[in-house]
């Protein structure tokens, strides 16, 4: 009986199996988080204005249909999905440590400027894991705007 619960609940509820790794393309914008680098062409939308984003801050954004948080760590910018790759929790109600956004509901520690988790999440004495890194986006200031990169429509 266990058996037979464990697919069901691990694989339609929330724990993705497959994990998702943007590979950057020199600067070209090309980004792909299925097929590898080049098979998808990015591009630039204005999401902000620079003086919109504090240092330390994570500020909510759309950008092409997609969710996503932009902050400023030690002058640079990072952009990356605003749901918790665990339980999709805000990760615009969380914290920066280091180079590093901490969601708020079981500390689980992402990498800025990898998308590489640093810390799994914890629930009180209970470990668990991530089942995939968080997505990033590249993003650039021009003229006072802040763009983030993002699959552009086909
Ligand atoms: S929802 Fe973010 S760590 Fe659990």
């Amino acid at each position: 009986m266990g058996m037979a619960i464990a697919p069901y609940l691990f694989g339609r509820h929330g724990f993705p199996r497959c994990r998702v790794v943007l590979d950057r393309v020199a600067s070209s914008q090309a980004y792909s988080p299925r097929t590898g680098p080049g098979k998808m062409i990015m591009d630039y939308v204005k999401v902000a204005s620079a003086s919109d984003v504090a240092e330390g801050v994570l500020v909510p954004v759309e950008a092409g249909g997609l969710k996503l948080l932009v902050t400023k760590v030690g002058g640079t910018y990072y952009a990356a999905q605003r749901k918790c790759p665990h339980l999709g929790f805000n990760l615009c109600r969380g914290k920066i440590e280091g180079e590093a956004v901490v969601c708020p509901l079981h500390k689980a520690k992402f990498d800025l400027k990898t998308g590489q988790i640093e810390r799994d999440p914890r629930l009180l004495f209970i470990g668990m894991k991530a089942k995939t890194d968080l997505t990033t986006y590249p993003v650039k200031e021009e003229d006072g705007a802040l763009h983030v990169a993002v699959p552009k429509p086909a």
